[in-house]
């Protein structure tokens, strides 16, 4: 109706409307409608709170009204907000890797015996890649020098450029970094130094701005690198894997838990202690523990256990309106203070677990990675209680759910190219696309934001570049999205694949009978810091094609960007040089010069630039016409 516009295309979350509807149920959908007509000031970066003589407005375009009251134009303003939300992007991400980090550390100093070793081999692919003798020595004493790099990136002082990041570039990034004075040399220092910057009275100069957010942007995918490589060390390498998505996979005959937010290093733990106390859900009455997945914690489990996705991050409210959900069990990040206010409508018990995140009248039970496994136990124990107070009148689950293939590390996928090509296995793909078989690659990443409905830019633009032959992998809510709609399934590649993806695939597959399952229409390659895993393969197809990555036919696209987490994403995208879509404007339009920067200048810096489009199918338009002409420069199509 007109008072409430549909704010989601999520076939699950709209069932799931229309069970309630009758009910005096508020939910993400009408709050968005209510915030309606939204501050145009701070929709286009020009309100200043730096200080508290502000906040000040850019009200007029000259004289004294057109500036702040300590003088600041609408490019220095504009150009510090839009920094100051990469700070706290590049802080989001860190602190998650940090604790990782602080995990791999407990461990080898015996400080956390529920965790182990899962994949020497990407331990010792890491140290390799960082310099660590590896030879004759034990994986935990490599493991001790690794997180000793890794605790350096955080603090070092001296002039060397951040382990984590540089390690992994290529050489002509690695160049280009240092000569444009951006490459951080720790991930404190940058932010700190970018929150000192754009203090009241300090910079003002718009490119030495963006310059600094740049650092710390860079210093984020930093942070990324560790999160995702001492996961993968701690509880496996991805590999391909079924499973299921939507609300569907809340079970009414089983105890339901939801693990929600970006932390694998508590989830794991919640899933093995699942594992362990089938008999206590069951002497409850229930036939099990059904472990369920919101958001990126959801994709690291996906990914390494095969756990459901029960819904991404605009419809996690949806998941307790089903009046199945005995636990929602949350870490960090994208976690709307709301589920406690719709819990307590419900049985269901919200438990926040880590010292930064708590919410008000929700249950706080601390977690220490030296009882990592006692306190997942406990976590299930409160949700078996719950179930028992489960009130079966109030159970109403959407039965929308779809089978997917999910798990695809860039080992599992050069393991898959290898059995094409043994010797240069990422030369399957780049010959794929010098053939004119694929236009290349487009990584599908970031949040759902509401500005328009949910999943719907997701889904056009995937839909758009997979018929025009493009390569798609994807991350975080991007991938949410996917797998809900059924599209990060096999049975989806006859559907929407072009000619050239679809025979692309049939290859792969035809030279992998090993695999268990058919190959998706898009692969999804992670959480959202798992995004590293992304620059990995650009990296991967950089080396292989003889270029740096702003020759390589990758691009990006971001089609609902929400979080500040994105706006850091974005930027080291396009610093690495990816034509970058966004489907959300960021706050730049309030000056033409930082508009003009981001969208041009930085192409003509670092190759890669970003792409503000709201029509997803023009934005898809952009990003293939982009491929093209990479492809095209690369002297193939003449
Ligand atoms: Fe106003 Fe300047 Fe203070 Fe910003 S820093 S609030 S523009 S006086
Ligand atoms: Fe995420």
């Amino acid at each position: 109706d007109a008072k409430n516009p549909i704010r989601t295309t999520d076939p699950g979350a709209l069932q799931m409307l229309e069970m309630i509807k009758d009910k005096n149920i508020e939910t993400v959908y009408d709050r968005v409608v209510a915030q309606q007509p939204q501050c145009a000031f701070g929709y286009k970066g020009i309100c200043c709170r730096i200080c508290i003589a502000g906040p000040c407005r850019v009200k007029k375009d000259d004289g004294p009204g057109s500036r702040g009251i300590c003088g600041a134009s609408a490019y220095t303003i504009v150009s510090r907000n839009l920094v100051r939300m990469i700070a706290g992007g590049a802080a989001s991400h860190s602190e998650h890797a940090r604790h990782v980090l602080h995990t791999a550390h407990a461990l080898v100093d015996g400080h956390a015996d529920d965790y182990e070793i899962k994949s020497p081999a990407k331990l010792h692919k890491l140290a390799e890649k960082l310099g660590v003798a590896t030879l004759d020595r034990e994986d935990k004493d490599i493991l001790r020098d690794v997180v000793e790099i890794g605790y350096a990136d955080f603090g070092r002082y001296q002039d060397r450029p951040l382990a984590f990041l540089d390690s992994f570039m290529t050489e002509g990034r690695r160049k280009k970094f240092q000569h444009t004075n951006v490459m951080p040399r720790n991930i404190d220092g940058s932010i700190t130094e970018l929150i000192a910057q754009t203090a009241m009275g300090v910079d003002s100069d718009p490119v030495n701005i963006i310059f600094g957010g740049l650092k710390s942007a860079l210093a984020d995918l930093g942070g990324e690198y560790i999160g995702t490589n001492l996961s993968d060390v701690l509880f496996g390498i991805p590999q391909p894997i079924v499973s299921e998505a939507n609300l569907g996979v809340i079970n009414p005959k089983m105890v339901n838990i939801a693990v929600h937010g970006h932390n694998p290093v508590l989830s794991e733990m919640v899933v093995a202690a699942a594992r362990a106390m089938k008999e206590d859900a069951v002497k409850a009455g229930a036939e099990g523990v059904n472990i369920v997945g919101i958001c990126c914690t959801g994709n690291e489990l996906l990914m390494r256990e095969g756990v459901y996705l029960a819904t991404s991050s605009a419809s996690q409210e949806m998941a307790i309106l089903t009046g199945a959900l005995d636990a929602m069990v949350v870490d960090i990040q994208c976690i709307y203070p709301a589920v406690q206010t719709l819990a307590e409508c419900y049985h269901t018990k919200v438990i926040t677990t880590e010292a930064i995140m708590k919410v008000p009248g929700a249950q706080h039970i601390a977690f220490n990675t030296t009882s990592a496994m006692e306190d997942a136990k406990k976590l299930i124990r409160i949700a078996i209680e719950a179930y028992k107070n489960r009130d079966p009148k109030k159970v109403s689950i959407p039965n929308e759910k779809h089978k997917l293939v999910a798990g695809f590390s860039v080992e599992a996928l050069t393991e898959i190219f290898s059995k094409i090509n043994p010797e240069r296995p990422i030369s399957v793909l780049t010959d794929a696309i010098l053939s004119g078989q694929l236009k290349g690659v487009c990584l599908m990443a970031g949040c759902n934001n509401l500005k328009r409905a949910q999943d719907e830019s997701h889904n056009i633009v995937l839909k758009e570049l997979v018929k025009n032959d493009v390569l798609v992998i994807s991350t975080g809510c991007s991938s949410g999205a996917f797998a809900k709609f059924g599209l990060m399934s096999p049975l989806a590649v006859d559907a929407y694949a072009g000619e050239g993806l679809k025979s692309f695939i049939q290859t792969l597959e035809a030279a992998n009978p090993q695999l268990a399952t058919g190959l998706p229409l898009v692969f999804h390659v992670g959480s959202c810091v798992d995004n590293s895993r992304a620059v990995d393969l650009a990296v991967a197809m950089a080396n292989e094609l003889g270029v740096d990555i702003p020759k390589v036919p990758f691009v990006a696209s971001a089609p609902e960007a929400m979080h500040e987490k994105a706006i850091a994403i974005g930027t080291w995208a396009v610093t690495m040089g990816f034509p970058t879509h966004v489907g959300s404007l960021p706050p730049v339009e309030g000056s033409d010069l930082i508009y003009g920067i981001t969208t041009q200048i930085a192409h003509d810096v670092f190759g890669g630039n970003f792409i503000f489009e709201v029509d997803p199918v023009i934005g898809a338009t952009k990003l293939i016409d982009a491929l093209e002409y990479r492809t095209w420069k690369l002297g193939i199509h003449k």
